[in-house]
């Protein structure tokens, strides 16, 4: 059972009712994307952005709990170099995690684990690793997300990647999945790093896109702020 107090010290609002207004800007994000899988049949998508903090895990964990109250989810955490899902929703730190079934150490049964009352499994990373790139090739990513796909409660899957700058992890982990997300946050993402990042991930194509903490959304949900563009249909880069 996760625990409320930790939930919203940590902005995790995803899994309250429809009719908290903190959740709202979750629920539109989740309405866009559930409109995008029935008319594409994809499920996997991650969750990518230029910077560091520039908000990924925070709309992948909240995505992923408002899908997961009507719909079976799966949240995958991907960011093997600074990880911080199992912190951000408390769960054990002694379980194997992601990183141990891509280094075949551990099955995806294994690192699973169900959050209690809801129809989410989270497959979170247990321990940092300095140099994932191994444990991200496209064989094991591919594996990775084609067991998600085939499971018998067709999950939509939410996995939440390192930023762009740093690394090229993202370049690795864009040809498993059916589109991306990208979360952009105004007056810290520049234009510029934003198409080269895009045009990176091609032929993998962008979805949507979250404005995160927009200094001028015509929203006004306390410290949620966001725009959303239309995910119904598949965007070229
Ligand atoms: N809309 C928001 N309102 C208030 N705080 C936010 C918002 N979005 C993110 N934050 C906070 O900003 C910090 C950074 O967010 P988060 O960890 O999601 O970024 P990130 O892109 O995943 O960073 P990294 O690249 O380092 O993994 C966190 O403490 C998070 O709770
Ligand atoms: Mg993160």
């Amino acid at each position: 059972m996760l625990d409320p107090e930790l939930l919203r010290r940590n902005l995790i609002v995803g899994f309250e009712s429809t009719d908290s207004e903190n959740v709202h800007p979750f629920s539109v994000l989740r309405s866009q994307l559930l409109k995008h899988v029935r008319a594409t049949g994809s499920r996997v998508f991650a969750v990518m952005s230029v910077q560091p903090g520039n908000g990924k895990t925070h709309v992948a964990v909240n995505l992923a709990a408002a899908l997961s109250r009507i719909h079976p989810t799966t949240l995958v955490e991907l960011d093997l170099r600074r990880p911080s899902i199992g912190q951000t929703l408390g769960l054990s730190p002694i379980r194997p995690g992601i990183d141990d079934a891509l280094g075949e150490l551990a099955t995806l049964q294994d690192t699973g684990m169900r959050i209690d009352g809801t129809k989410l499994t989270v497959h979170r990373v247990r321990t940092p690793k300095a140099n994932p790139e191994g444990l991200l090739s496209l064989d094991k990513l591919t594996a990775l997300t084609n067991a998600i796909r085939n499971s018998d409660d067709q999950p939509i899957c939410i996995i939440d990647t390192p930023p762009a700058v740093i690394h090229d992890d993202i370049m690795l982990i864009a040809p498993a999945v059916d589109g991306v997300i990208i979360v952009v946050q105004e007056a810290r993402t520049s234009k510029r790093a934003l198409v080269n990042m895009i045009k990176s991930l091609s032929p993998t194509p962008v979805i949507g896109a979250v404005l995160n903490r927009s200094l001028s959304s015509p929203l006004q949900m306390n410290e949620y702020e966001y725009y959303y563009n239309a995910m119904s249909e598949p965007q070229s880069p």
